[in-house]
């Protein structure tokens, strides 16, 4: 079994590169199965999710080839089946992308439940109903997703909830659709921007996205033979940031849009962290105990979901008592039973946790309950006194390129150790 062994406290500083986006890239490798060619991708975050998502793609018919560990080419001329691989489908969330993608390049796909994070229910009724309403006839049976269609048919189709998901599944299924179709109450996150960015790129016609209507006039079909390179990773930089503040030290983020951050940005002001916007740099320090703070986690533009634990371990040290509300997934305080364990005072109750800042953390044995958790023990055990042992790395790998090499060159004492 891996672990992690963090030997803390170390304040942070120097530069660090972020990646390309995961959330961005698992769903542009499915959107290539829409492309009759051959094309790029680049800035691929180097993870396990994505390595997950070649295979199903290369199961498809897909052949692939690795330029280098951040890049591929995908060759998607030949797809030869409908049924999705399920042992690999269930590993992580994004696999319900292939369904959008299948539907719009062969109008049948069949695929295993998605899996990853346990976060509370994560229903895909969104994602259906706009699948159906393109005219897919749509069965879930058995662990299994069927979805069939002669033609899809452009179709104005409103979320009731505001999906990330949901969103780019419709806008996948739509690109190759007859007619129009307008997704109201879309999601705006800047993932979802690439997405599209990434299929006009190929020849669709998608417009509105980053607002809450998209609008996508459907194609008759994608050319290859281009790059695209994925967008920086909000949260990756984010991440970060607050690792910046949790540890009082000072990091230059690389490779970021910071227009993506603004709401981290704000947060971190407002506990007392300082930050220089470079454009496409951004630089954060913090030379002082943090304040207490009220977060709630919103879609985008909002504080995101995603970045919470990691605030939650700025908010334990703070200067008084503060309050998160997780306002999208229902059992994202897993964490905090971990950060106790260390030393802070967190009360979660449903979707509200209570901060008693403590002065400082302190070195424990700890498991990962998510991708996004295990970032925050990272970051909480850089900022504890003496030695903490962070298990279940499958959860980390799956989202972070190389979290232990970033982190040690801005000094953490912190290394990957085999256990019996
Ligand atoms: N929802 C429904 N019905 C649906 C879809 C979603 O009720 O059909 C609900 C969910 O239960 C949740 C809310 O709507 O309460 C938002 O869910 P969303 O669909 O936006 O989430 P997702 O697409 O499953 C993506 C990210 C998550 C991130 C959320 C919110 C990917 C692969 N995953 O999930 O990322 O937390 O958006 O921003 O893009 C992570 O990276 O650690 C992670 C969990």
């Amino acid at each position: 079994m891996e672990k992690l062994v963090v030997t803390g406290p170390t304040q942070l500083k120097g530069e660090v590169e972020i990646s390309g986006a995961k959330n961005a890239a698992v769903a542009i490798l499915p959107a290539t199965l829409l492309i009759d060619g051959v094309c790029t991708i680049e800035n691929l975050p180097h993870i396990s999710d994505i390595e997950i998502s070649c295979e199903i793609l290369e199961k498809l018919g897909a052949k692939i080839t690795w330029n280098n560990k951040n890049s591929i080419t995908i060759d998607t001329r030949e797809i030869k089946t409908t049924k999705a691989p399920m042992d690999l489908t269930s590993k992580f969330r994004a696999s319900y992308y292939i369904i959008g993608s299948m539907l719009g390049r062969k109008g049948e796909i069949e695929v295993g439940m998605p899996g990853g994070c346990k976060l509370g229910a994560r229903p895909i009724d969104q994602h259906i109903k706009g699948f159906e309403a393109l005219g897919a006839n749509v069965t879930v049976e058995k662990g299994k997703i069927n979805a069939k269609a002669k033609k899809l048919k452009g179709a104005p189709i409103y979320m009731d909830i505001v999906s990330v998901g949901a969103t780019i599944n419709v806008m996948l299924a739509a690109v190759l659709a007859k007619g129009t179709t307008t997704i109201d109450n879309a999601a705006k996150e800047p993932h979802i921007v690439d997405v599209a960015n990434f299929l006009n790129t190929m020849g669709a016609d998608i417009r509105g996205a980053g607002t809450d209507v998209i609008k996508i006039n459907g194609v008759e079909k994608l050319h290859g033979d281009a790059t695209y390179s994925v967008v920086p990773d909000q949260i990756e930089a984010g991440t970060f940031m607050l690792a910046a503040v949790a540890t009082r030290g000072d990091i230059t983020l690389k490779n970021c849009i910071t227009k993506h951050l603004e709401s981290i940005t704000a947060k971190i002001i407002e506990v007392g962290g300082n930050v220089e916007d470079n454009i496409d740099s951004i630089r954060v320090w913090c030379n002082k105990r943090p304040n207490k703070a009220h977060i709630k986690t919103l879609p985008y533009p909002g504080f995101p979901t995603d970045l919470q634990p990691q605030m939650g371990v700025v908010l334990s040290l703070a200067n008084g008592n503060s309050v998160i509300n997780e306002s999208i997934w229902e059992s994202r305080f897993q964490y905090t039973d971990e950060l106790n364990k260390m030393g802070a005072k967190i009360t979660a109750n449903g979707k509200t946790a209570f901060f008693e800042g403590v002065k400082k953390l302190s070195g424990a044995p700890v498991y990962c309950t998510d991708l996004r958790a295990g970032a925050a023990l990272v970051i909480a055990g850089i900022c504890a006194q003496g030695e903490t042992d962070i298990y279940n790395l499958q959860h980390i790998d799956r989202g972070y390129e190389d979290i232990e090499g970033k982190f040690r060159k801005l000094g953490a004492n912190i290394k990957r150790v085999t256990e019996e």
